[in-house]
């Protein structure tokens, strides 16, 4: 009995977690999400840096919020074309969304000691 009572107490404790954190991405294989985002084609557009080229934006360092990437890519506003859940799986978009979280940011640019002068 005490078990169940610890089992439901938990169950209810990270429901709260997740409404409180809704914008936290899925984890996902950075390792995985990089091989993707090569045999995908992203690149083609966002460059292998992830930092936009002659078709698509920049997407990292510090990309969009989960949501608003997921959205991007199966229901893209412009001229990017559509990736369905045929195309990339819910697991790959967060693998390829650890991938772009591994780009470190550029320093502030108050800490570049000629951009100070
Ligand atoms: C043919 C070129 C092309 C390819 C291939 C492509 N994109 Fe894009 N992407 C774009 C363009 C152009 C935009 C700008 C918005 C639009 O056109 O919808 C964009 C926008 C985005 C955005 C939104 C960025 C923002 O700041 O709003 C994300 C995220 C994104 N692409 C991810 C990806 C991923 C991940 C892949 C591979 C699965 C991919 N794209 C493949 C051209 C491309």
């Amino acid at each position: 009995m005490r078990f169940v009572i610890l089992m439901i107490l938990t169950m209810m404790a990270s429901a709260v977690t997740a409404q409180q954190n809704p914008q936290a991405p899925p984890s996902g294989n950075a390792e995985n999400g990089k091989k993707i985002f090569t045999a995908y084609g992203c690149y083609q557009c966002h460059n292998y840096a992830a930092n936009g080229g002659g078709a698509g934006p920049r997407l990292a360092p510090r990309p969009i919020a989960f949501p608003a990437f997921t959205r991007a890519i199966r229901t893209p506003r412009d001229e990017m074309p559509p990736y369905s859940l045929k195309m990339v799986t819910d697991q790959e978009l967060a693998d390829i969304y650890a991938y772009l979280l591994t780009f470190p940011a550029p320093p502030a640019v108050d800490s570049i000691p000629a951009l100070r002068q």
